[in-house]
């Protein structure tokens, strides 16, 4: 008998009985005195919530102080916030701060028409920040160095663009004394360019339609290894996709061992009566460190979201399947999942992704979908 049980059974092996009745009777007075209480709690919530609801300090009232269902996020956005500044002042790896300032640089050189002199708000602050992930990542042979072409080459092209300027010319200065970043892809386009638009689309409407009505959250999988090659062509797939300022602030985590695979599996609500049969979990994690502004924090679940499709067509066409589960914001569930994932504390849970071969002998919802007029309005029409 576990000790939990032989608690309920009137206490552990060896105590006195005696102290096994108190336990017992104690235990039960507090359930009883939880029962009667409960309902009165739910009634006092759902007052608060109608006096709180119409305004925001009093909305922010109550979740300070009765409800602690944002505590979580808030920790991760802080922590978040902290993490940019860190990764800008010191930037190993891939920085937020570099991605999104390239990426501005870009949309300056790409404007009709462009601007004689721009993108004087952070082009100091940019320069700055390239200069550091340089010297960090100089001798070190890593993922540093092809991350910084990226910057290398758009900075390169600005200043060769941009119009004599006070704030502007010393910078060019310091730039043009810089190395280049080695390791860099030679083919790779890494500066605005007019694409080839003299042929069509490579797949056609009723392609992807086909595709789209093909894939069906698939629950039953055969219990056949998946190679790990389809799966990281399918993240390529998913890193194409678009996010704000291209910070791609998110990773998967693939778990393709079957003891970590079930311990995943059977972590979120949504798997009961199949997370033993799942052959690989994917678990979408998102980055708050991408963001120095409570205002983007969402932006980390759309990014994710959009990737996360890309992934599933991508898992498709190589004759895979995949279903998409929830990650509760339940904060026992959140604190077990972190846990397991041994995530950092800006890092937050956007879905998990069941996927391998799907067993012909499994069966699929219908999930019939609203018809297009129930789903879009033009202007006010
Ligand atoms: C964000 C998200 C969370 C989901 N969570 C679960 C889940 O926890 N368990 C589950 O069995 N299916 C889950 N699904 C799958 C949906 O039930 C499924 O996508 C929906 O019914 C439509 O079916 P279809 O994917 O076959 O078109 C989830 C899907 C999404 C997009």
């Amino acid at each position: 008998m576990s000790e939990n049980n032989a608690i309920k059974a009137g206490g552990p092996a060896g105590e006195s009985p005696g102290h096994g009745v108190n336990l017992s009777f104690f235990s039960r007075a507090l359930a009883a005195v939880r029962r009667r209480v409960r309902p009165r709690l739910a009634t006092a919530d759902r007052c608060l919530r109608h006096i709180a609801g119409p305004s925001s300090f009093l909305s922010s009232l109550y979740y300070a102080l009765f409800s602690r269902a944002f505590g979580r996020e808030h920790r991760g956005v802080l922590a978040g916030r902290k993490r940019f500044a860190e990764e800008t002042a010191r930037p190993r790896g891939s920085s937020a701060f570099l991605r999104r300032s390239t990426h501005r640089l870009e949309k300056g050189l790409l404007m009709r028409p462009r601007r004689p002199v721009f993108g004087l708000d952070f082009i100091r602050e940019m320069v700055d920040c390239y200069e550091r992930a340089l010297e960090l990542a100089a001798g070190r042979d890593c993922c540093g160095d092809a991350e910084l072409q990226w910057p290398h080459e758009v900075l390169a092209e600005y200043f060769k663009v941009v119009a004599s300027h006070p704030r502007v010319d010393p910078l060019k200065e310091r730039f043009s004394a810089l190395p280049m970043p080695t390791n860099g892809d030679a083919r790779a386009t890494c500066v605005p360019y007019r694409r080839d638009l003299s042929t069509a689309s490579p797949i056609s409407y009723d392609e992807l339609l086909q595709l789209s009505i093909h894939r069906r959250s698939v629950r039953w999988f055969q219990q056949r290894a998946v190679p790990r090659e389809m799966i990281d062509k399918a993240i390529k797939i998913a890193a194409l996709s678009p996010s704000a300022c291209n910070r791609q602030p998110f990773e998967f985590r693939v778990f393709d061992d079957p003891g970590w695979v079930r311990k995943v599996a059977n972590s979120p609500y949504g798997t009961s009566g199949y997370a033993d049969n799942i052959p690989v979990m994917i678990v979408v994690v998102g980055q708050l460190r991408c963001y120095s502004e409570e205002r983007d924090r969402h932006l980390i679940y759309i990014d994710g979201a959009l990737a996360s499709m890309s992934l599933l067509y991508a898992l498709e066409v190589q004759g895979l399947s995949s279903c998409c589960i929830n990650w509760p914001d339940v904060e026992e569930r959140e604190r077990e999942l972190a846990g397991l994932m041994n995530l950092d504390p800006d890092e937050r849970g956007i879905m998990l992704i069941a996927a391998g071969y799907p067993d012909p002998e499994g069966m699929v919802a219908s999930s019939r979908k609203k018809p297009l007029d129930a789903i879009r309005r033009y202007n006010f029409e």
